[in-house]
């Protein structure tokens, strides 16, 4: 059996501008995360992954690098990470960045040399294109839509050709086809490691290699968004082989690429299976789109496909039980808020501890998304100004030029599925005006729900959400049953209930029966083929049994140690 140290950790997303100022700017920063580690390690986590803190002009709030061996100064200096590397390795918590090798900031030394000259020696380290002529006009070289909106190729006066960027201007993509571009990525992730952090998160490293430049189809849409021509193409796996064979396999280090909505199980396995040599695990985001929140604009109508969203749970966990291994999340900073998005209002306690339970159950990695654990929610936005991320401004836009009439709609599709959701500040006390995360005004606006939702307030009540995580994390990294919940085979029972996801885990020890229902309503279910022998933990204080049946309350969700009758 394969066995790695990330195999037996739960992780923690930290997104920096949004967790805790310690100078009071407004600014979340490094300071602020080292502060917070006390509150981590009573949480229980012992991974956290940092979004990105290197120098950047913020664009797409750090993801746009302008340079990669220097820390933001919002965010601190190199002193600080150092400091917290330490203070987290002291409480035995490990350390992963954001990796993000698929572009940089235009204002990365790198491209204002390449595109200062065709003959530039930088000129290469990007993908540039003289355009297309079409009926004597010039146009960008392809109609590819780019993910932020628009076309994915930016004019550029100064060499009059088309830069390609898949996300937005400011972020011109990297041409891997380029063998120097690998040396310098190489380079940034060996300083990192060097420097003591265990690994990295990929980030869209799925979009490495491009299709031959020609038009897509297209239902109408000037710039229509074609994944496929930029996503898991073959060369990608190439990159990855050789990052892996002069980096990664030289050190114990975790990676887990973000491999986007196109890629299917067979690719997942492909960059992560245990044979594959490129990535230790890979995100994928199935899980994200099991609900109507495409279609609606009140957000009290969202209805959950349950089976959808068991299915796709199942079919990683089966295809990946022999041969690889996986993270488990809800969501990152770029998917609304668990408790809006999965959540039921009108049980936002047992039905946000359901989910912890039906996740952090599973075989894989844990990921908790900062916030998550005390139940933070989506904002309500009411209007454009309140957007900060640059693709939900983009979306909003999309959406008035359909129905030029209905600002409020656009705002609403907008908003529902807004990156930002998930970026308001922590919500640490319910300390007035910016529960606790700062004294200033943050860079985005606080969710007025703060008084009710804080970690203080969670921390005092020992029947709170964020207890339930904790307990969940204990469960697994230090209780008796560590070794089946990690380790242990899995598989689903009842495949195609309606309402109730129910899966065992084993070992030679245990097995676990795990019950979590999806359900406003009372469910009754048999347990006839199993004898109980202990519970682990629930969402109500007292379980129904009535003789071989259990009588689940809305949302009840619940772990017991059983043994199956044969
Ligand atoms: C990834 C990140 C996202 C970012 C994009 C471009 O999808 O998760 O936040 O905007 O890559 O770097
Ligand atoms: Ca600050």
């Amino acid at each position: 059996m394969v066995k790695k140290w990330w195999m037996e950790s739960v992780g923690y997303q930290i997104y920096p501008k949004s967790f805790k100022d310690s100078n009071n700017d407004g600014i979340g920063d490094l300071n602020g995360i080292y502060e917070k580690l006390d509150y981590l390690k009573d949480l229980g986590v012992n991974l956290i992954w940092i979004c990105p803190f290197y120098d950047s002009p913020m664009d797409d709030n750090g993801y746009d690098v302008r340079n990669f061996f220097d820390v933001a100064k919002e965010f601190g200096t190199m002193d600080d990470v150092k400091k917290l590397i330490l203070k987290a390795h002291e409480y035995g918590i490990k350390i992963i960045l954001d990796f993000v090798l698929n572009h940089t900031s235009d204002e990365h030394p790198w491209f204002i040399e390449s595109k200062s000259s065709k003959d530039n020696p930088y000129r290469d380290y990007y993908i540039w294109h003289e355009g297309t002529i079409v009926d004597g006009v010039k146009r960008e070289p392809t109609n590819w839509g780019s993910f932020f909106g628009g076309s994915a190729w930016n004019y550029d006066e100064t060499t009059e050709s088309y830069y390609m960027k898949i996300f937005s201007n400011k972020m011109p993509d990297l041409n891997w086809s380029n063998e120097k571009v690998h040396q310098e990525m190489i380079d940034v992730a060996n300083t990192w490691l060097d420097l003591g952090i265990d690994g990295f998160r990929i980030d869209a490293v799925s979009h490495l290699d491009r299709a031959p430049f020609e038009d897509t189809a297209s239902n109408g849409e000037k710039y229509p968004l074609d994944w496929y021509k930029f996503s898991n193409l073959p060369k990608v796996h190439d990159y990855l082989k050789k990052l892996n064979k002069e980096v990664f396999s030289k050190r114990n280090c975790l990676t887990i690429g973000e491999v986007g909505g196109a890629a299917s199980i067979e690719e997942g396995i492909k960059y992560a299976s245990y044979e594959s040599n490129e990535l230790s695990m890979v995100f994928n985001f199935d899980h994200n789109w099991c609900n109507n929140m495409y279609d609606i604009t009140n957000s009290k109508k969202l209805k959950v496909h349950v089976k959808d969203l068991k299915k796709v749970f199942n079919n990683w966990q089966e295809a990946f039980k022999d041969i690889g291994w996986l993270p488990l999340n809800w969501l990152n900073h770029d998917q609304p808020r668990l408790a809006s998005h999965y959540g039921n209002y009108k049980y936002p306690l047992q039905s946000t501890k359901m989910l912890a339970t039906a996740l952090h159950m599973m075989r894989g990695t844990p990921f908790i998304y900062q916030g998550e654990e005390i139940g933070m929610t989506n904002y309500p936005f009411e209007d454009v100004s309140e957007f900060n991320d640059i693709s939900s401004k983009a979306n909003y836009h999309y959406h008035l030029e359909k129905e030029p009439d209905n600002p409020v709609k656009a705002i609403k599709k907008a908003g529902l599925r807004s990156r930002d959701n998930a970026r308001t500040p922590m919500q640490w006390t319910n300390e007035s005006p910016y529960a606790g995360f700062s004294d200033t005004k943050p860079w985005l606006a606080v969710n007025p729900n703060y008084k009710k939702i804080n970690v203080e307030k969670n921390l005092n009540d020992p029947n709170s959400l964020f207890h339930h995580y904790q307990k969940l994390i204990e469960l697994r990294t230090k209780s008796i049953y560590k070794d089946v919940i990690v380790y242990g085979s899995y598989k689903i029972i009842d495949l195609e209930h309606e309402e109730l996801y129910i899966y065992l885990r084993k070992n030679k020890d245990h097995t676990l029966l795990i019950i979590n229902s999806f359900s406003q309503k009372k469910v009754k279910y048999s347990l006839s083929n199993y004898e109980i022998l202990d519970q682990l933990i629930s969402n109500y204080p007292k379980t129904t049994l009535k003789n071989d049946d259990i009588v689940l309350k809305p949302f009840e969700s619940i772990v017991f140690k059983v043994k199956e009758k044969l």
